[in-house]
């Protein structure tokens, strides 16, 4: 018997109850498959931090390192000031385990009424490739605030303020310094830089196109370079460049907002979607809508040679914890991404294929897709139409 050990972060709101069922999911296919999963349970979230303090220090990051693969509920929660969990939990281990590509399918599975009247499963099955850690993610921003900004100089003039911020980006790629010598007379301001690598950008790229070519062989990009123009100037030359090694692929480049119009008036014309990463995360909620929403939206975090880790794209969901009325379709088949990854093909196949079923049975659905069973009554039907169907 194949024995896995992997790391799991229950996390925060809904992330214990929707792991849970994938875990249950994930223990009942690997008795049939011949594999077994020790799952090493980690207390990162809102309650271990508002109890010690703590979020992840280097040697949670190092331990954590030692494996292939991390299952992730999520992070955030209400009493804890929005973005210390997010940004110092789950965002550290994506750059810290540079895992480059945020990938996120939107496929609409049958038994599922798409919210765009006549659209069929047919119509929608599509794969984001989330570039995931560069951009305006990098954390690199700062405040500057003019105490004097108000009054006047003996000239009259607005006084103003200086200030110097160095920011500090290391990278397993690359490492960036900005030294910044400000001056302004506003009462205050607060700035976040944006920036993209050419080698960051090439290697997403490269995995959307290898993904493409598994596919339906097109490629569109996303970016904003009428007003951004060199943060994604340089997205889009990459983009050009790349994709002339793959001639047989079809592309196209899509300003931003018009994409988002698109996904909805002709969401059959997309393939794979490669993206920089703050619209990534935008586009991405819109094609979950594609598919029936938050609760059924898988994504995977992978560094190809590194450590990966599987989340559903979806939050905390503050109002639904405890209540057991989760949906856990999307952590669900964020675990069979995981079991793929890891090498068990046919065990991830087996539970798309259990998730298929019990929507199209429509029986058991929790109230995100219009029904009334529980998050843990979901998981014990996909046991039982596993061992039913095979
Ligand atoms: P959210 O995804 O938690 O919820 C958005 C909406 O979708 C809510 O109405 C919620 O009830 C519903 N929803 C989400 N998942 C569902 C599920 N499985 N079943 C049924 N309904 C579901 O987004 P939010 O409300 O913007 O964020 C809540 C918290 O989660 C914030 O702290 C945010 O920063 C964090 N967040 C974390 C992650 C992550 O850990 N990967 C991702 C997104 C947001
Ligand atoms: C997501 C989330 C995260 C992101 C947040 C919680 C940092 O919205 O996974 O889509 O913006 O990437
Ligand atoms: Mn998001």
């Amino acid at each position: 018997m194949t024995q896995y050990k992997i790391p799991v972060i229950a996390g925060d709101g809904i992330g214990p109850e929707v792991i849970n069922e994938g875990k249950k999911v994930i223990d009942f296919v690997g008795e049939k498959y011949g594999f077994d999963v020790s799952w090493i349970e980690y207390p990162f979230g809102a309650e271990y931090y508002l109890k010690t303090n703590k979020l992840l220090d280097e040697n949670d990051l190092k331990e954590l390192g030692k494996y292939k693969a991390i299952y992730l509920g999520a992070v955030g929660d209400p009493r804890v000031a929005p973005g210390i969990l997010e940004q110092e939990i789950l965002l550290k281990m994506r750059f810290y385990f540079d895992q480059y590509v945020n990938l996120r399918p939107v496929k609409l599975l049958p038994g599922i009424d798409c919210p765009i009247v006549g659209k069929k499963p047919e119509d929608i099955d599509m794969c984001f490739v989330r570039e995931n850690t560069e951009d305006f993610y990098m954390s690199a921003g700062g405040h500057v605030i003019n105490p004097q900004a108000h009054e006047k100089t003996k000239k009259g003039k607005e006084s103003k303020t200086k200030a110097q911020r160095t920011i500090e980006i290391k990278r397993e790629l690359y490492s960036v310094k900005f030294d910044l010598d400000i001056e302004t007379d506003a009462d205050e301001i607060a700035f976040q830089i944006g920036m993209v690598s050419k080698k960051g950008t090439e290697r997403v790229m490269k995995y959307a196109f290898d993904l493409a070519e598994k596919r339906r062989k097109r490629v569109a990009s996303v970016d904003k370079v009428n007003v951004l123009s060199y943060i994604y100037g340089s997205w889009r030359n990459t983009f050009e460049n790349v994709s002339a090694k793959y001639p047989e692929i079809e592309t196209e480049h899509n300003y931003a907002d018009a994409l988002a119009m698109r996904l909805i008036r002709d969401p059959e014309s997309f393939d794979v979607i490669v993206t920089p990463n703050m619209f990534g995360d935008i586009l991405t909620d819109l094609g979950a809508v594609l598919q029936g929403g938050l609760g059924l939206s898988p994504g995977a975090n992978i560094n190809p040679n590194g450590t990966s880790m599987f989340e559903p794209i979806h939050g905390s969901a503050p109002t639904l914890k405890g209540k057991n009325e989760a949906n856990p379709i999307a952590t669900i088949w964020s675990g069979a991404l995981m079991l793929e990854q890891i090498g068990e093909k046919d065990a991830a196949n087996d539970i798309l294929n259990a998730i298929m079923k019990v929507l199209e049975e429509r029986k058991i659905r929790t109230a995100d897709i219009g029904g009334k069973s529980k998050c843990s009554e979901v998981g014990d039907e996909i046991l039982k139409i596993i061992k039913r169907d095979n």
